[in-house]
């Protein structure tokens, strides 16, 4: 086989046969193939595109890359569940003690943050003492005592990935369905569990940029799932706003306690988008017949505080120093030198914001990295006050910042302040959740 023939065939809008597929990740993954011919082929895929039945094909050469993890000696139906990144989304540290105090089986290796978007595992480092670099033998040993783990990924999992990750990033590569689809898919399924929620954002603060983007790269990742025997299921959520009030480190987990808390209730934008991936993630692990059946459980593990007695034992399993008082007073990961209100100009109604660029003013206050090996200040973010269709009066601040280091605070102000559109009238109410494909 030769690598220009491929270039060729798919240049031609031809489809590749799974031997062809595996010639090319199998060997490209092992430095055979330069990088300026994966890049004319990785342009080539996202002009032609790909079948359903090559886009499994490539999903699975990508995933048998490197390490795959195996849980299957934990016990019950393993569920993981994955966003494609989002602004002010703590879900996953709501989500992941919830189902498990509901007895499910959450084992999850989660990402850190990069530009606007936050990463659990910054997140959780917020809290004094937690480390989230665990072996796979620690991890295991985690879920299966107390029935959750959060960590960061281990060992080598799709290496292929890196490698196509970094070449597109600089390739004018990166947005093409089939290389995204594949991209995550074959991460999540070399993590090993049995069942996947994935929650596609689709807005401003998104990749996915329209509804009918986002539905088009959910059905293509749920077919996967299906096709490699995963049971998979994708939510459309917006993202043309923050989904919680917080972006920040510390902000988000102590947003994460007030929802498990009850402090947040029913009709939030964060309070609902977790509950509709709970409750999917309880469906699929077998411990709810339908929706219902599973929000009543949730809601209860809410009420009794189950579900934030499982964040507690996950927190103290990851080494944190005392996670009781820190659940008791989650002020103590968000204590900064300076809380600073930010006024818009005038007055109306806030018919738009950009989710993005709301991230960015948080990561200028030191809440992100603008590069992979930017340190992060825990403490520090903003908290919105308003949300979309919300009317701001003159005087009234939008949000407050959470500063420890004034220097791009100006900075930081202008950004937000260029994130928020107002007008003179009510905007049309947009949904929070566009579709679920099952
Ligand atoms: N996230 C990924 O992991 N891969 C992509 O290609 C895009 C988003
Ligand atoms: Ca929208």
């Amino acid at each position: 086989m030769r690598m220009v023939d491929l270039i060729i065939d798919k240049r031609e809008g031809k489809a590749h046969t799974r031997e062809e597929i595996n010639y090319i990740i199998r060997e490209y993954t092992a430095g055979n193939i330069p990088d300026y011919q994966m890049s004319a082929w990785l342009m080539a895929v996202c002009w032609r595109g790909m079948t359903e039945r090559e886009v499994s094909e490539l999903t699975s050469a990508m995933m048998h890359s490197g390490d795959v993890v195996d849980l299957s000696d934990l016990p019950g139906v393993k569920v993981d569940k994955h966003s494609t990144g989002g602004v002010g989304d703590t879900t996953t540290l709501v989500i992941a003690p919830l189902v498990a105090a509901c007895g499910g089986t959450v084992a999850k290796m989660s990402g850190r943050g990069l530009g606007h978007t936050g990463g659990t595992l910054d997140k959780l480092e917020s809290v004094p003492g937690v480390c989230i670099e665990k072996n796979i033998d620690e991890f295991k040993d985690i879920v299966r005592r107390i029935g959750l783990c959060v960590i960061g990924q281990s060992g080598n999992l799709v290496p292929a990935d890196k490698l196509m990750y970094a070449l597109r990033d600089v390739t004018g590569t990166v947005e093409s369905i089939p290389l995204i689809a594949s991209s995550i898919m074959s991460k999540k399924l070399a993590a090993g569990t049995d069942a996947i929620v994935l929650d596609v954002k689709c807005g401003t603060g998104a990749f996915m940029h329209t509804p009918e983007q986002a539905k088009k790269l959910a059905r293509t990742m749920v077919k996967i799932g299906d096709a490699l025997g995963r049971k998979t299921v994708a939510l459309i959520t917006d993202m043309d706003q923050p989904l919680g009030m917080a972006v920040g480190n510390g902000l988000e987990v102590r947003e994460a306690i007030e929802v498990l808390s009850g402090k947040i209730k029913e009709g939030d934008m964060l309070y609902e988008v977790c509950m509709l991936l709970a409750e999917n993630m309880l469906r699929l692990s077998g411990l709810a017949e339908d929706d219902r059946e599973a929000r009543a459980k949730l809601t209860k593990a809410i009420e009794t505080g189950a579900g934030l007695k499982k964040l507690e034992q996950m927190l103290t399993a990851l080494g944190a120093r005392d996670a009781k008082a820190c659940i008791a007073d989650p002020n103590t990961l968000c204590t900064v030198k300076k809380k600073v209100p930010v006024y818009l100009n005038g007055e109306g109604y806030i018919t738009g914001m950009h989710a993005a660029d709301i991230g960015n003013a948080a990561q200028k206050l030191g809440a992100g990295r603008a590069e992979k090996t930017d340190i992060i200040d825990p403490a520090v973010g903003l908290v919105m006050h308003k949300r979309r269709g919300d009317f701001v009066k003159a005087g009234e601040p939008v949000a407050t910042m959470y500063v420890n280091d004034e220097s791009r605070l100006e900075e930081a102000v202008k950004t937000l302040r260029g994130a928020i559109e107002l007008g003179a009238e009510k905007p049309e109410h947009e949904p929070m959740v566009y579709d679920v494909i099952k």
